[in-house]
């Protein structure tokens, strides 16, 4: 899979939601921020939502749990039909069982990691899940500055992606932009969620497209001086 946008509707309008899917319909995935007012001091929405959600959109729906319980809660968003599934590893309490769970569900499983947390401890999870997603702000809110200390976090679980020998997508999701995408691309992110940048646009798909650009030629880049240094 080569670069993908992931536009979250925590930007939209959570009135109209159907209608805000809409804009985006060249967009890879829909994220979705769901939030318990407990592992995060926000809160968003839960599954009746995203029960309604996937069937008003034919865009597969990025479920991203900032919620306390995911070992509880999480198979739930797979059964209605969530393309992918990510949990927090801060919180997990049985990562390997829950993440094996949701690929049984037909669901692709992400961990979450949060700024501060270092994504080393977890690297013999890599084999159970598809993503990894590398919170660039504190969750819990959109429309926050880009945390820059996060950049060597993504290099790293590029890295150790690589060595895991398996086909794993790094997310990054918090502050993604026009200002900020090609640092994350050149850091080997592939999968870029992007709320106030796209929502706040006056053309959400046509900025779906600029993003999408952007860190594709950043990541060819990158790729090419990888291939130049082995050489
Ligand atoms: C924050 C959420 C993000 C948020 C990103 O906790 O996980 O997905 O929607 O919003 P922006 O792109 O505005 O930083
Ligand atoms: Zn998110």
């Amino acid at each position: 899979m080569g670069i993908q946008i992931s536009p979250s509707i925590l930007a939209a309008d959570f009135a109209r939601l159907g209608e805000e899917m809409a804009r985006v319909p060249d967009a890879d995935w829909i994220h979705v921020d769901v939030m318990d007012y407990d592992f995060v001091p926000n809160l968003t929405i839960g599954l009746p939502v995203v029960e309604s959600l996937v069937h008003a959109t034919s865009i597969p729906l990025d479920c991203h749990l900032m919620i306390r319980d995911p070992d509880r809660w999480a198979p739930g968003y797979a059964e209605a039909g969530a393309g992918s599934v990510t949990f927090h590893v801060e919180v997990a309490a049985a990562p390997v069982r829950l993440a094996r769970s949701l690929r049984a569900l037909g669901a692709r499983s992400g961990i979450g990691i949060n700024p501060s947390t270092p994504v080393a401890p977890y690297v013999d999870l890599l084999p159970e899940v598809d993503m990894v997603l590398l919170m660039t702000v504190e969750p819990g809110f959109g429309g926050q500055p880009f945390l820059e200390m996060v950049l060597p976090k993504i290099r790293e679980a590029r890295e150790l992606v690589r060595r895991s020998g398996c086909d794993i997508w790094v997310q990054v999701d918090g502050g993604v932009s026009e200002a900020t995408i090609e640092r994350c691309a050149d850091a080997g992110a592939d999968v870029f969620v992007a709320g106030s940048a796209v929502f706040g646009a006056d053309d959400p798909d046509r900025m779906v497209h600029t993003l999408r650009d952007m860190a594709t030629r950043a990541s060819a880049t990158r790729a090419s001086a990888t291939r130049a240094s082995a050489t």
